[in-house]
């Protein structure tokens, strides 16, 4: 399954460097966009002397080479299932081609510019310099914006030029055109809650989920090697105290379990009951108090991000840098955004970084989003907003159920189908099936070739946590991602026991006829938005709930456990 990689220069005329009208330093734009999002509006201009901060994403040496090995090594039926690569062998395919860094090094030195690398690769440079060198530098115009929900400022501008010479050297410069807002956490809705659930049919804790999917409580033993990472964003920290408090509730026989803290971006670990966050506690609840003896690793990312993506890039970045014993084997992710706030250069860019983390046997696990088939959020659509970077063939999308026997969570789970990514070969017979299953319904309002989501689905209504030192319930996606990540964690700690590789990038395993019989299919409920009903669920895969719910035993039989 090749993917159109090459996206941002797809759209540009093509012009022969060996035209004799075209000089290699005549500038070409790269990117442009007509305007900002309606939710950023322009704000003024900003000084020539305010220093802005720019990245420049090189080529890559080979990334349809590493989408090939990257499923090869992720398909049971492949001979290469389960040898992840190393991060040497994973260098060779990113690193940019042999002359591309002198080529655009020499360029900024014509301007007086020393660039240092910042990705793990080498195929990032970054620059800092002054507004008024960078409009010189790349024929742009920054201004300033604000994103008006949340009062963000942001330096941007619609439009930005290279030299011809250089298009082949480089897939984008950020930030420019790309006005991306916070992402959204889940539509988290709290309700307050007796202590200890009447029924898991209407209160899910973690006692519900060993029930109804069949997740053990006896404590992982290879946990060393077998990392669970949480991603925090949007200053959301995950209390200890709150988690005690948890865990002497729920799983009274995991009492002292915790969590390690990592920072990057400037981020912090503020351990103020008052400024703990509902997101973050949920995500630390649902993994240290499910994947039981597992070490858990909060990453907890700050405001100082460069990779426009608020963090998203950079943490991938941080895990491949880190050694191999602490680096984590999942990584759950409970935020996202609409896929058309991405402009298609930083999409691919993402999706790009988490397929790095899935070579390597990383299992990257995104919350589907909670607006239906709005988006990550309810918003005023016509036509269906996918929500992102789940629609990225390399993540695991998880959508979210309620109740027992278990439909879809009508209310918020997202699913779609995106128009960036086109559908990957494991689920191009479910996403087929399913369309023809619709017929014309809603024809026009998404995207037939597009890759389908979510993956899989679980528990997401009626969650209990304590936060801020109080029991609370809770709803979204964001539950069933970290409740998912959980049971592949433990899976892993099996496997691991058994002398055998992790999982790494679980998609291709998932759609497998071994992988998704070890799901329980979830056929009633809907995910409304853009004034329709949304898609229903049914039997077999839909855009609701994926595969449906896991199974524990289910998926050790599938891994031949
Ligand atoms: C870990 O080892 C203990 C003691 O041998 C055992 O009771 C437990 O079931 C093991 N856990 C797993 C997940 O196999
Ligand atoms: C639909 O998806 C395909 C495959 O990703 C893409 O090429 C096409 O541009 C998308 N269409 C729209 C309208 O976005």
């Amino acid at each position: 399954m090749r993917l159109a990689f090459l996206l941002p220069f797809a759209a540009i005329p093509k012009i022969s460097s060996a035209s004799p009208t075209v000089h290699p330093s005549t500038m070409i734009v790269h990117e442009s966009v007509a305007g900002p999002p309606a939710a950023f509006t322009q704000v003024g201009v900003v000084s020539p002397d305010e220093e802005i901060t720019l990245r420049i994403a090189l080529a890559q040496s080979d990334i349809v080479g590493l989408q090939e090995k990257t499923y090869a090594v992720s398909d049971p039926a492949n001979a290469l299932y389960g040898q992840h690569l190393t991060i040497e062998e994973l260098a060779e395919f990113v690193k940019p081609p042999p002359a591309t860094p002198s080529a655009v090094s020499t360029w900024l030195a014509a301007h007086g510019l020393t660039p240092t690398s910042v990705s793990p690769f080498n195929d990032v440079l970054q620059i800092t310099l002054p507004v008024r060198e960078a409009n010189a530098l790349l024929a742009a115009d920054f201004r300033s914006f604000t994103h008006v929900p949340s009062g963000t400022r942001s330096v941007r501008t619609l439009s930005y030029a290279i030299p011809v010479a250089l298009q082949p050297h480089i897939r984008f410069v950020h930030p420019t055109v790309a006005f991306v807002p916070p992402p959204a956490r889940s539509r988290i809705e709290r309700r307050a809650s007796d202590p200890i659930p009447a029924s898991c049919a209407f209160d899910t804790d973690p006692s519900c989920l060993q029930a109804v999917f069949g997740i053990p409580s006896a404590k992982a033993n290879h946990s060393t090697s077998n990392v669970l990472g949480v991603a925090g964003y949007t200053d959301q920290f995950a209390n200890t105290g709150d988690l005690a408090e948890f865990l002497s509730n729920t799983r009274p026989d995991l009492a002292g379990a915790t969590f390690s803290v990592q920072t990057i971006d400037g981020g912090a670990n503020d351990q103020d009951i008052f400024n703990a966050g509902i997101e973050a506690d949920l995500d630390i609840q649902y993994t240290v108090g499910v994947a039981s003896g597992v070490p858990v690793s909060f990453i907890s990312v700050g405001d100082n991000t460069q990779d426009g993506i608020s963090g998203m890039i950079d943490i991938v970045n941080s895990i491949l840098t880190t050694p191999a014993a602490q680096r984590p084997t999942v990584l759950t992710t409970s935020y996202g955004f609409n896929e058309q706030d991405l402009p298609a250069s930083l999409a691919v860019a993402v999706c790009n970084a988490y397929l790095q983390l899935g070579a390597v046997g990383i299992s990257a696990i995104f919350a589907s989003g909670d607006g239906g088939v709005g988006g990550v959020q309810p918003t005023t659509c016509t036509n269906f907003v996918p929500s992102a970077p789940g629609g990225c063939p390399f993540i695991t999308s998880v959508g979210g159920t309620t109740n027992v026997p278990p439909h879809a969570a009508s209310l918020f789970s997202s699913g779609g189908f995106s128009n960036y990514f086109p559908t990957p070969s494991y689920q191009a017979a479910d996403v087929t099936a399913y369309i023809a299953s619709i017929g014309t319904l809603y024809a026009g309002l998404y995207n037939k070739s597009g890759r389908g989501i979510p993956d899989v689905s679980a528990a997401s209504h009626n969650i209990e946590i304590v936060w801020q030192g109080d029991v609370n319930l809770v709803d979204g996606t964001s539950c069933a991602s970290p409740i998912f990540a959980s049971m592949i964690a433990l899976v892993n700690d099996r496997l691991l026991a058994a002398g055998k590789p992790v999982l790494g990038f679980l998609n291709p395993f998932l759609y497998s006829t071994t992988g998704r019989a070890a799901f329980t299919d979830v056929t009633s409920g809907n995910n409304p938005g853009c004034n329709t009903n949304g898609f229903s669920a049914t039997t077999g895969w839909d855009p609701v709930t994926g595969l449906g719910t896991p199974n524990f035993d289910g998926l050790l039989k599938a891994v031949g456990l």
